[in-house]
């Protein structure tokens, strides 16, 4: 009882400062090992855009999937919100493929299939774990790998895709883990719904993180954008 009672005492706003803090660490390691080692030569950035085109397409996906299936108004409009940066980001990195030469239009991300992380997702039906999942974790480590792509783009003196992602995929990017820090701060406010919460975010970063090192173990893919 006195377990319980103890456990029960943080608030949402503290539990989502906690889930941040706790975050922080995985996110980090997975930016290191995101940039770690040096880019072999077929490492360009038209390849991270294809990758690129994927995580979005799938993000769109998962906050399309879930906004019909959120009661929670505030959560549905978030999602929302959500499905349209993404698409917008998504044709943003289309065009700036054009702009490369790149014929756009014949990508179709589908074709590699779906992500382990987007099954993942795909079946949660919690709000809390979305919103913690979803959100506020996938989000968080979009902004991290954005950033060292960002990095290695301008090591390579492509201006405009670093300009690209830090004029106006970032900040969107920056925009919905706010929103994710936001909600679960609002529906976090239980110990059990909190449990919930931690284990969907840690399931994200460990699903991420193996994604992010079988693409680099298979195709010597590092520094790849999105989430
Ligand atoms: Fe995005
Ligand atoms: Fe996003």
């Amino acid at each position: 009882m006195a377990e319980e009672n103890n456990t029960t005492s943080m608030t949402g706003e503290e539990f989502a400062a906690r889930l941040a803090e706790e975050n922080r660490e995985a996110l980090d390691r997975l930016g290191q090992l995101s940039a770690a080692g040096e880019p072999d030569d077929s490492l360009t950035v038209e390849r991270l855009l294809h990758v690129a085109l994927k995580n979005e397409l799938e993000a769109t996906e998962i906050a399309a999937l879930w906004m019909g299936t959120t009661s929670e108004l505030d959560v549905k409009l978030a999602l929302a919100r959500q499905v349209g940066d993404e698409a917008k980001h998504y044709r943003l990195i289309s065009d700036r493929l054009r702009e490369m030469g790149v014929d756009a239009d014949s990508i179709d991300p589908r074709r590699e299939g779906d992500s382990p992380l987007f099954e993942y997702l795909r079946q949660l039906q919690s709000t809390t774990a979305r919103v913690a999942a979803g959100q506020f974790t996938r989000e968080g480590i979009a902004l991290v790998r954005n950033q060292h792509f960002i990095e290695y783009c301008l090591s390579l003196g492509d201006q405009k895709t670093a300009a690209l992602y830090r004029d106006h995929i970032q900040p969107d990017e920056q925009h919905h883990h706010e929103l994710g820090r936001l909600l679960l701060a609002r529906y976090a406010s239980t110990h059990d719904e909190q449990q919930i919460a931690r284990q969907a975010a840690r399931r994200t970063l460990e699903l991420a993180e193996e994604i992010q090192e079988m693409a680099r173990l298979k195709s010597g893919i590092t520094r790849a954008p999105g989430c």
